[in-house]
């Protein structure tokens, strides 16, 4: 039986953990924030009731949220029913933070991180069963009060109440939009996302001698396939090149041996060149894109021209078509969009069941998590999974997993009209509510 959440003990009060605290206090839970010192938590406490950009949408409830400090205040942690764990990402500090929650909790709570990719396994390793039992992954995604998505990854030795109790909690209290993972590193959303960022800036070196700037990529890779108008080199601004720089190393400790991403794991040199200058995007000032302000006052957009090192006027682009279709074709725009968009889909199509059981939580997680439109599948099914299997075997590629599972099905599409979804086997499986 799942029990029921109504007190959460969040640990961390940066971005994530201040956003996870209000959207709690919200919905009417107990809250208690913690942080390193009065100065961190009480700037998040300010975050919070921000006049401008509150987090919480009722002022008010901010009555339900009590901060404090690790040093003064962790022993409080017993009084709540979910302990939440959103510190900084470093493997040894969660390591510590877990440690100290097994000595304070109560034993009948529940317990979660708020890893962006780090797998449970190495958070917990050598941790006690009575833990190992009542422990899992909530991953919610920045901004905690917009992103409908949270992925839940149970560990090995997760109990199957915990997990009910979180996902009742996070789909019926919190309202989130539930995906299941597995244990794997960057778990689905950031898996499929990273990589689609990472090949994304390596394609970008040949495609800028092919004369596409940045501003046509970034209008390549929004509009016409559903993803939102940042395109790429505007959402890793947005993100930061610390932040990239920080998944690569992830990614290379952790991706399986072959995995098809390992290339593209290190930042390319033109990108390396801005991390190491300091210019991470719009936390640093600018990145790729920063706003000026002329003598008169006006907003003047640039964009660094990473080769010659300079900033310069951007050029507003657009793309007159709005079709997936783009990628099936054979000029300059159709491939790169191919090598860095079509990959991605051919990437997250090889990755069932290593990282979700099915093809309805990689799409959900896509969807709810990186606000595109059509989650990898449904774009295969826009296309017409037969033409992209044709692509493949023209460019001599291996059929991904997914891809070979409907080539040798009678179904040929991912999605009946029945609201199904094609299963491993090849058939349709009711999509579960
Ligand atoms: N920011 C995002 O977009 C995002 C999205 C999803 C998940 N996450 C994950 O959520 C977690 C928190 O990320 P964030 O963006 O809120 O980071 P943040 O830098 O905003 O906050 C991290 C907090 O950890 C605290 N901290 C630093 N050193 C510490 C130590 N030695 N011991 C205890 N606490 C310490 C800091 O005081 C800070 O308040 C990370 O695991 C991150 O990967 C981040």
């Amino acid at each position: 039986m799942p029990h029921k959440i109504n007190s959460v003990a969040v640990l961390g009060s940066g971005t994530m953990g201040a956003g996870i605290a209000a959207l709690a206090a919200d919905k009417n839970c107990k809250v208690l924030l913690l942080d390193i010192n009065e100065d961190t938590v009480n700037k998040a406490r300010m975050n919070i009731v921000n006049e401008k950009k509150p987090l919480l949408s009722l002022p008010s409830n901010i009555k339900n949220i009590e901060i404090g400090t690790f040093e003064k205040d962790f022993h409080k942690i017993v009084n709540y029913e979910w302990i939440c764990e959103a510190v900084v990402e470093k493997l040894e500090i969660k390591r510590e933070i877990f440690t100290k929650i097994e000595n304070f909790r109560s034993k009948s709570s529940f317990v979660s991180s708020n890893t962006s990719g780090i797998p449970l396994k190495e958070i917990t390793k050598g941790m006690p069963e009575n833990l190992l039992k009542d422990v899992c992954i909530t991953h919610f995604f920045n901004p905690v009060k917009v992103m409908k998505l949270c992925e839940l990854i149970p560990g090995e030795k997760t109990s199957k109440e915990v997990l009910e109790t979180f996902s009742n909690f996070l789909a019926n209290t919190l309202g989130k939009g539930v995906v299941y993972g597995k244990d794997t590193v960057n778990f689905i959303g950031n898996r499929i996302g990273c990589y689609f960022m990472l090949k994304g800036l390596h394609e970008g070196k040949d495609a800028r001698k092919k004369n596409l700037s940045i501003e046509k990529i970034d209008a390549l890779l929004s509009k016409p396939l559903g993803l939102p108008p940042t395109g790429l080199y505007g959402l890793i601004d947005l993100i930061g090149l610390d932040v990239m720089y920080s998944v690569g190393k992830n990614l290379e400790i952790n991706l399986p041996k072959n995995d098809l991403g390992r290339p593209y794991v290190s930042l390319p040199d033109a990108e390396l060149w801005l991390y190491n200058n300091g210019q991470l995007g719009r936390k640093s000032g600018g990145g790729f894109y920063r706003v000026q302000k002329s003598s008169n006052g006006e907003k003047i957009k640039e964009v660094y021209d990473l080769e010659n090192r300079e900033w310069v006027l951007s050029k507003k682009e657009s793309m007159d078509s709005s079709s997936f279709n783009i990628m099936l074709d054979d000029t300059i725009e159709g491939n790169y969009v191919w090598n860095v968009m079509g990959s991605s889909l051919l990437y997250a199509a090889d990755l069932v069941p290593e990282i979700a059981d099915d093809i309805v939580n990689i799409d959900n997680a896509m969807k709810w998590g990186f606000a595109w439109q059509k989650g990898p599948f449904q774009i295969i099914d826009a296309l017409d999974p037969k033409k992209v299997i044709e692509k493949c075997n023209r460019l001599g590629i291996k059929l991904p997993k997914m891809l070979e599972v409907i080539n040798n099905s009678s179904n040929n599409r991912f999605y009946s009209t029945n609201e199904e979804f094609l299963n491993l086997s090849g058939d349709y499986e009711k999509i579960s509510a």
